[in-house]
């Protein structure tokens, strides 16, 4: 089955570049980030749509809002997405409900329970599968052996699957000081279904963080490469590039890893990512 090549959605200043590229046969979908806080659907661009989401806390006790993830229910029955990705998040810092920069969870037992229970009301709810991503890492797990060892725990008892982001792994491997493909082995290959990439950069604190605005690393790239590679599952490589970046960039991204999944173009999600 080809792995299809997908960008995220968050605003429609991306909608020219998504169609360059879409006419370009670089594209095969949007991960659209839902809910969208815009009058431009980006359904109207008619393109395939994977459902995403960084406002639902799955981690938290209080669960989370209903409101919010009856929006993001809507938007993926719309899209008749595959799964619906959410973030292993304890909270945000955003008072519209969006997650914003997440704030993680502590990786123990207790939370693991709660985070297992949320997953399984979300999917009843939402009536479709749901993919899990972690963020980037800052600070060592107290209980668990990683963040990746909780992610592995939670995906396998709440039968979910899993987004396994590039970019926010090296960072948590590079900022705790792991080797590069640390914790990999905590992750059933099964249950990979997708892969986020992005730019990084080094902050003024000596931590690594995201860059959407920046192109992936060699490193980053050559991670995809092996993975499409050994991963059983993997059905979609999504590219997190944000607008206000060079277009240039964003072509450039999407050629190589086109070449580097081995994209079979001109096949659609609608047959077969699911
Ligand atoms: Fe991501």
């Amino acid at each position: 089955m080809p792995v299809m090549l997908g960008v995220r959605w968050e605003h429609p200043d991306q909608n020219t570049r998504c169609l360059t590229a879409r006419s370009k046969n670089l594209l095969d979908y949007l991960e659209v980030n839902y809910p969208y806080p815009y009058d431009s659907k980006p359904e109207t661009l008619n393109i395939p749509i994977l459902a995403h989401t960084s406002s639902n806390p799955m981690c938290s006790v209080y669960g989370v809002d209903p409101a919010v993830a009856k929006m993001v229910r809507d938007g993926a029955d719309e899209a008749d997405s595959p799964w619906i990705g959410e973030h292993l998040t304890w909270l945000g810092t955003e008072p519209t409900g969006s997650l914003g920069y997440q704030i993680n969870p502590l990786f123990t037992d207790d939370v693991r329970d709660v985070t297992i229970n949320n997953i399984g009301k979300m999917r009843e709810f939402y009536g479709r599968q749901i993919a899990l991503e972690l963020s980037p890492i800052y600070i060592d797990s107290p209980t668990y052996e990683s963040e990746m060892h909780f992610l592995g725990d939670v995906a396998e008892s709440a039968d979910a699957l899993i987004i396994l982001d590039v970019t926010h792994w090296q960072i948590a491997n590079l900022n705790l000081g792991r080797p590069a493909d640390y914790g990999l082995d905590a992750l059933a290959p099964e249950r990979i279904v997708e892969l986020h990439v992005a730019g990084m950069r080094l902050g003024s604190d000596d931590c690594w963080h995201d860059a959407h605005h920046l192109i992936p690393s060699e490193q980053i790239f050559d991670f995809v490469d092996r993975l499409t590679d050994e991963l059983p599952a993997l059905k979609a490589v999504t590219l997190e590039h944000q607008a206000d970046a060079p277009e240039t960039d964003f072509i450039r991204c999407l050629q190589r890893l086109s070449g580097i999944i081995g994209r079979n173009e001109g096949a659609h999600i609608d047959n077969a990512v699911r």
